[in-house]
């Protein structure tokens, strides 16, 4: 196995051999330098937006897409339209760019030749991995791990299929463990096939929080809570419970008696929650809510999975979101580290920031035979080597540090506008949110900071949520700021 040292050198004498053959249509025509300011030309989206966008539903879904972005002039934190606007991004593609636009590091390292040849075909991981697979999760995936999960499964980019696989692993676990044995009985064998007891366990359930938003494949649906808009006419797992996520600390005991409950008297393999409950209007709950259901969890032999699809990579100023919970603790001394580890959750999935998706998990997951956690991808190493980048970019640029104190400038300064219309300003780094009064002045709202060159975006109904990369500063902070106030000026 190569050492990081010798796969940086590899990296860079790659590099400086490709660029020589590189054309002039790649790095040269990126943009080096960030705008000093937005520039707005046009109202967002601009005219040739709508048109991209008239073409593009004629043949497919264009509805969401609130602009169309130019890739070659969009830089750092700045993104480019088709109408030559350069907005201020703190949205970043649904909170999944960790280093801006063209960050010089990926450029580079993606004219390596490592990067090359998978760019040219995308091998099927589970069945003949190239060499550098075994390096790039061992030394570079795994070096973000959360405490106490040792293993990792990648998954084939999108959140919900990291998701679907974390709950295939916790039915599997769970069922193995019931049965008290490793292989399947003949009859399990055969009752699958009929989508039947006790093959296929269909009493048994997995629990979710209302508000809460794991995706939106077939599993991952069902433990869905956050917009009906995305349920209706699908077919659900109809027995998964939903319990209420707590409104405020003091309803957070309520709240845990009704998981206990709901634990106690059903067939759970796994209880999935979010750090911070973000689709769903960026929910917190304390440390010690989160460590009271690792605790049910525990004593009632059920898989904790926390998603980290949204809040993981660095933008609550943790690696992890679930690094807080063990706030509180840490003064504690000698045994923190036991503490810690008690309270770390079975698995922990991510996607977005990654740029790669897949689930850490404690090795006791690992299904015991193989296939069952399988797909012909398995993965996909470019977008493994892309995160490497990213993680070795975050470490060396103490970019979680730097988070935290964007965050708290940003933060006081939201709270320092004072501004009557602004309620509840909360969140953890540069993961911030705020409400508006009503859904329809959000959503005036979002679309005026658009038009002024600040892109922000909404969870909830009626929140502002700001999810800048993990590049963003305090003159960045500074803009959205001013932006913001003239915009709610204009609300009012
Ligand atoms: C917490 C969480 N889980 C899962 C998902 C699903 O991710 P994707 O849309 O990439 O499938 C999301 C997406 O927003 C998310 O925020």
């Amino acid at each position: 196995m190569q050492c990081a040292g010798a796969f940086r050198t590899r990296i860079l004498t790659t590099y400086r051999i490709v660029t020589r053959r590189v054309d002039s249509c790649s790095v040269s025509t990126l943009p080096r330098e960030e705008p000093a300011r937005p520039l707005v030309q046009t109202l967002v989206p601009g005219p040739r937006s709508l048109e991209l966008a008239r073409e593009l539903q004629e043949v497919s879904e264009a509805r969401p897409i609130q602009f169309f972005h130019d890739p070659q002039q969009s830089f750092g934190n700045y993104v480019a339209d088709v109408d030559g606007n350069k907005l201020l991004d703190a949205f970043c593609f649904i909170a999944s760019l960790p280093l801006g636009y063209n960050h010089p590091n990926l450029i580079e390292a993606a004219q390596s030749s490592l990067w090359l040849p998978h760019l040219v075909q995308r091998p099927a991981l589970g069945y003949s991995a190239p060499p550098e697979w075994v390096h790039t999760l061992r030394t570079k995936i795994m070096s973000v791990a959360p405490q106490g999960l040792a293993s990792v499964q990648m998954t084939c980019g999108c959140g919900a299929s990291a998701v679907e696989n974390a709950l295939k692993a916790a039915f599997i676990w769970k069922r193995t463990l019931e049965r008290d044995c490793v292989d399947p009985s003949p009859t399990e064998l055969e009752s699958c096939m009929r989508n039947q007891e006790p093959g296929s366990p269909n009493s048994m359930v997995v629990v979710s929080f209302e508000h809460a938003f794991h995706g939106r494949l077939f599993g991952s649906l069902s433990t869905t809570r956050s917009k009906p808009i995305h349920k209706v006419d699908i077919p659900a797992f109809r027995n998964w419970p939903v319990l209420p996520f707590p409104e405020s600390e003091q309803d957070e005991t309520r709240c845990l008696e009704l998981v206990e409950k709901t634990l106690k008297g059903n067939r759970v393999a796994a209880l999935i929650i979010e750090p911070i409950l973000s689709e769903g209007g960026d929910l917190h709950a304390s440390p010690a809510f989160f460590r009271g259901l690792r605790a049910l969890t525990r004593r009632y032999q059920v898989a904790m999975i926390c998603d980290e699809v949204q809040t993981g990579v660095g933008a609550t100023g943790r690696f992890w979101a679930h690094e807080y919970w063990s706030e509180g603790l840490e003064k504690s001394g000698p045994g923190t580290s036991t503490a810690a580890a008690e309270i770390a959750p079975d698995m922990v999935t991510f996607a977005k920031k990654m740029q790669a998706s897949g689930f850490f998990f404690k090795p006791e997951f690992l299904p015991p035979q193989a296939y069952r956690i399988f797909s012909t991808w398995s993965g996909d190493p470019l977008r493994a080597l892309q995160a490497s980048v990213i993680i070795d970019t975050i470490a060396a640029d103490r970019l979680v540090e730097r988070v935290r104190i964007v965050g708290d400038y940003l933060s006081q300064a939201l709270h320092g506008l004072n501004h009557p219309l602004i309620e509840r300003i909360r969140g953890r780094g540069t993961f911030l949110a705020f409400d508006l009064p009503s859904p329809a002045r959000r959503n005036r709202f979002l679309q005026d900071m658009r038009n002024r060159g600040v892109v922000v975006g909404g969870s909830g109904t009626k929140t502002v949520r700001l999810r800048p990369a993990l590049i963003f500063d305090t003159h960045h902070a500074d803009i959205l700021l001013e932006t913001l106030a003239s915009a709610m000026a204009s609300q009012q």
